[in-house]
C-alpha cells in the first residue's frame, strides 16, 4: 500500500514536470522527502557537496544534503569583475568585539565555493604536519604527506598556455604536486599585466627568497598559484559543479534546498551518546519542523560559523553557554565554538611613477584599452576580466622577512601566559589547546617555510598586506537570548600583542621591498597609504591597532581537529569527541589556520573525510 502510493506520486512528478527528470532528487518541500536515509548532511557547500559525491559514488548509499541556501546563477570570472557578488548568496552576519566586520560567508548551494575569489592554492607542508603534531600520539595521517593524495585526488589540472608560459615566469610539476582527475578544475588566465614580471624578479635581489618550482609543492616563496575556473568556458569550478551537476542525477542523492537544521537529535543508552536524526525547517517559517532519521550517520558541513551553532543549538558545547541559553546539556564540550581564527590584512597601497603598459587604471583611463579588453572577452573569454585576484604570491617566512627579530619574537612567543590571553571563565582544556598552538607556532617562527606574510603580485601598486597566521583566538557561539538567529562571532582581533609586533613587520617588509635596490626601481614605486606619516614603529603600531581587518572570509578552528585534553571538538578520524555517528567535515575542523587561501584545504578534507566514513559504512 504504502509503495503504491509512492510510485503513483512519482509518476505524477515526472508528468507533470518532464524537462526536470533528471533533477528529480532536489527537493524543495519537505512533504516529499524520505523518512531515513543512510547518511544525512547539514549543508551543501564546499565539503557538504564533496563527501555527498563520494558517499553515493557507488550507488550503496543513500544521502540527504540540507542545505538552508538556494541555487543561484554562478559568479564567473567576468561577474565576479564587474558586479561582485549579490547579497541573496551571502549570510548577512557582523561580528561583534572591537573589529567589527561583515563575515560574507557563502549561502547558497556550494556554499563559500560559489562566492569565493577562486584562488586555489595550499599551505605549505609545515602548515598540515603541525595538525599531526596537534593531534596526539595516535595522529599520523593528517601531515602534509598523507593529506597530498587527497589534493591530488579533488582537483584536474590544465596547464598554463604556451603563450603564457612564454610571456610570464610560472613553471609547474605535476608529478610532484598534481597528476589526479579530480572534478575542481585547476586552471590559469591568458592574462596579466606586464609589471608583474618587475615584481616577480625585485624578489631575487633580497637574500633567502626561494623561488619553488610548483606554487603547490608545499614550499613557501615566491609561488605561482592557479584559480577554480573551467578553462573550457571560463566559468566557476566549484563544489555545485563539480560535486553536483555532474552526479545529481544518482537516485541515492537527494538534495534539500532552502531548509535548515535547526537541531541534531541523540539517543543515549548507558555512557553512549548516538545522533540519530535531524530536526528541518523550512527557511521560509512556513510549516512544521520535520524529523529525518540517519540509519549510519550525521555529518555536519555547516561550515565554520554553522557547524558550532547547530552543536550548542543541539546541546553539545560549553555547559556555562548552554545553562545560560537554558538549552539541556547533552555533553559538556567545552571546546565547540572556542579556537575561532582567520586570516588578517592591512591596506598598503603604491602607486608607479612609472608604469608599464597596460596596467589596471587603463582600463579606466584609455577608451582604446578598455575596449579591447571588452572585445577580448566578449570573442574569446581571455584578457583582464578573466583575471581575478593574483596568480603569483609572495609566501614568506618570518627569518625572510625580519632576520633580526624573529628569533625575539619566537622567543617572546614561548614566554607568554596563554590563559591570560583568552577570556576568564575559558575552559582548562581550552587553554591547553592554545598553549600547544603557540608552541607550535614558536618552532613556525624559526621556520622559512611557514609563510606568515602572503603579498599578492598582480602588476598592480595597491594590494593588501596579509597575515596569514594571526594568534589571537575568537569565539563563535549562539545569541543566548535568542539561539535560533545568527551566532555572535568575536575575533577578538590583536588580543595576542605579538600579533600588533608581527603586522608592523609585515608592514615594514613590504616597504623594504619597494625600497630595494634594482628591479622594482623600474616602477618607481612611491608609498601612498599608509604613508609617510607613518614611519617610527609606534606609527605603525597604531595604524595596525585603528585599520587591521581581522578575516579574509577564512574563518577555522570552531571544531578543532584536536585530542578532548586540548579542547578539541572532533577525533583524528573526524567523529565529534564522546558521540557516536556524527562527524564534521568542514572548515571548521582545521585546528591551526594554514598559510594559504583555504578552498582546495576544504576539498582535501573532505575528499580524506569521504574515505574515513566509508572506511566505516
Ligand atoms: C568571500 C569569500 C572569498 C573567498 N576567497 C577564497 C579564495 O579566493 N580562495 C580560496 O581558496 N578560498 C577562498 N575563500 C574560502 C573558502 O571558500 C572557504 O574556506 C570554504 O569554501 C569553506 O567551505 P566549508 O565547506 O567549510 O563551508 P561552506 O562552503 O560555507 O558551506 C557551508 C554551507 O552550509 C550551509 N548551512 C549553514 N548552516 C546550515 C544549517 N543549519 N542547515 C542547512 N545548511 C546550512 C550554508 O548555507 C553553506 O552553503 C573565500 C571565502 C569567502 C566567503
Ligand atoms: C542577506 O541579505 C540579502 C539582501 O537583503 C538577502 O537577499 C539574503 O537572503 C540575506 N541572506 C540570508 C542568509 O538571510
Ligand atoms: C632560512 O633562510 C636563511 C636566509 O637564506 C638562511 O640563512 C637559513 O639557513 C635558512 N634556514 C633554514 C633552516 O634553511
Ligand atoms: C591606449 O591603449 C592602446 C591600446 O590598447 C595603446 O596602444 C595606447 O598606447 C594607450 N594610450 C595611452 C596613452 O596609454
Ligand atoms: C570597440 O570599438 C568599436 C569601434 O569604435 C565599436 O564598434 C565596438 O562596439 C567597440 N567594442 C566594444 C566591446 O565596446
Ligand atoms: C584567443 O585565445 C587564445 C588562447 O589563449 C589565443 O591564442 C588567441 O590569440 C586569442 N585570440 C584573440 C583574438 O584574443
Ligand atoms: C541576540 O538576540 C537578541 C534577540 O533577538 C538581539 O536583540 C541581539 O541583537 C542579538 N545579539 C547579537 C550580538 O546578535
Amino acid at each position: 500500500m504504502f509503495l503504491a502510493i509512492v510510485v503513483i506520486t512519482f509518476a505524477i512528478f515526472v508528468s507533470a514536470l518532464p524537462n526536470r527528470a533528471s533533477e528529480a532528487q532536489h527537493f524543495t518541500r519537505l512533504d516529499d522527502i524520505a523518512a531515513s536515509y543512510d547518511y544525512v548532511i547539514i549543508g551543501g557547500g564546499t565539503s557538504g557537496l564533496t563527501v555527498a559525491d563520494r558517499l553515493t559514488e557507488d550507488g550503496k548509499f543513500t544521502v540527504l544534503v540540507v542545505e538552508y541556501g538556494y541555487f543561484e546563477d554562478a559568479v564567473n570570472p567576468y561577474e565576479f569583475n564587474t558586479k561582485g557578488i549579490p547579497s541573496s548568496m551571502t549570510f548577512n552576519i557582523t561580528s561583534v568585539g572591537s573589529k567589527k566586520v561583515s563575515l560574507g560567508i557563502g549561502c547558497c548551494v556550494g556554499g563559500s565555493s560559489a562566492v569565493n575569489a577562486m584562488a586555489f592554492m595550499r599551505g605549505t607542508s609545515e602548515d598540515y604536519d603541525r595538525w599531526d603534531t596537534l593531534g596526539g600520539v595516535s595522529s599520523r595521517q593528517w601531515n602534509w604527506e598523507h593529506l597530498l593524495p587527497y589534493f591530488r585526488k579533488s582537483a584536474t589540472f590544465n596547464p598554463p598556455t604556451a603563450e603564457f608560459a612564454q610571456d610570464f615566469p610560472v613553471e609547474y610539476d605535476i608529478q610532484k604536486a598534481w597528476g589526479g582527475q579530480g572534478p575542481i578544475q585547476a586552471s590559469w588566465p591568458t592574462f596579466q599585466y606586464p609589471a608583474i614580471n618587475i615584481m616577480h624578479d625585485a624578489w631575487k635581489t633580497l637574500p633567502g627568497v626561494e623561488f619553488p618550482k610548483d606554487g603547490s609543492e608545499g614550499k613557501a616563496g615566491i609561488v605561482w598559484i592557479p584559480m577554480s575556473v573551467n578553462p573550457e568556458d571560463e566559468t566557476r569550478s566549484y563544489a555545485r559543479t563539480g560535486h553536483y551537476e555532474t552526479v545529481k542525477s544518482r537516485t541515492n542523492y537527494a538534495l534539500l534546498t532552502g531548509h535548515k537544521v535547526d537541531k541534531i537529535e541523540f539517543t543515549s543508552g548507558g555512557t553512549l551518546i548516538t545522533a540519530d536524526s535531524v530536526l528541518i525547517s523550512p527557511r521560509s517559517g512556513d510549516g512544521p519542523t520535520v524529523k529525518v532519521t540517519a540509519n549510519k550517520e550525521i555529518i555536519l558541513a555547516a561550515g565554520a560559523i554553522h557547524s558550532p551553532q547547530v552543536l550548542q543549538r543541539s546541546g553539545v558545547g560549553p555547559r556555562d553557554l548552554l545553562d545560560s541559553a537554558n538549552i539541556p546539556v547533552v555533553l559538556d564540550l567545552p571546546g565547540v565554538g572556542q579556537n575561532f581564527h582567520d586570516h588578517s590584512y592591512l591596506t598598503m597601497e603604491y602607486k608607479y611613477l612609472t608604469n608599464v603598459f597596460p596596467y589596471p587604471e587603463a582600463v579606466r583611463s584609455n577608451a582604446t584599452f578598455a575596449n579591447w579588453t571588452a572585445e577580448v572577452w566578449a570573442k574569446n573569454k581571455t584578457g583582464p576580466y578573466s583575471v581575478v585576484g593574483s596568480n603569483l604570491m609572495a609566501q614568506l617566512g618570518l627569518p625572510i622577512i625580519a632576520p633580526d627579530e624573529y628569533k625575539s619574537i619566537a622567543s617572546d612567543l614561548e614566554d607568554l601566559d596563554p590563559a591570560s590571553l583568552l577570556p576568564s571563565n575559558t575552559d582548562p582544556t581550552v587553554i591547553a589547546g592554545y598553549a600547544a598552538q603557540l608552541k607550535a607556532m614558536a618552532a613556525a617562527a624559526r621556520s622559512n617555510n611557514t609563510a606568515w606574510l602572503q603579498y599578492g603580485l598582480r602588476g598592480v601598486a595597491r594590494m593588501n598586506v596579509n597575515n596569514m597566521h594571526p594568534l589571537s583566538r575568537g569565539s563563535v557561539n549562539i545569541n543566548i537570548s535568542s539561539p535560533e538567529s545568527e551566532p555572535v562571532v568575536d575575533y577578538r582581533a590583536l588580543t595576542n600583542p605579538i600579533d600588533v609586533r608581527i603586522e608592523v613587520l609585515l608592514l615594514k617588509a613590504i616597504r623594504n621591498y619597494f625600497a630595494s635596490e634594482g628591479e622594482i626601481q623600474k616602477l618607481t614605486p612611491v608609498e601612498v597609504t599608509p604613508g609617510p606619516d607613518f614611519a617610527s614603529d609606534a606609527d605603525l603600531t597604531r595604524y595596525v591597532q585603528d585599520t587591521v581587518t581581522p578575516t579574509q572570509y577564512h574563518p577555522v578552528g570552531t571544531c578543532s581537529k584536536m585530542p578532548l585534553k586540548l579542547g578539541g571538538v572532533v577525533d583524528e578520524n573526524l567523529r565529534v569527541h564522546g558521540i557516536w555517528r556524527l562527524r564534521i567535515v568542514d572548515a571548521s575542523i582545521i585546528p591551526l589556520i594554514v598559510g594559504a587561501t583555504l578552498q582546495s584545504t576544504v576539498y582535501a578534507v573532505a575528499e580524506k573525510a569521504a574515505d574515513l566514513i566509508r572506511q566505516n559504512a
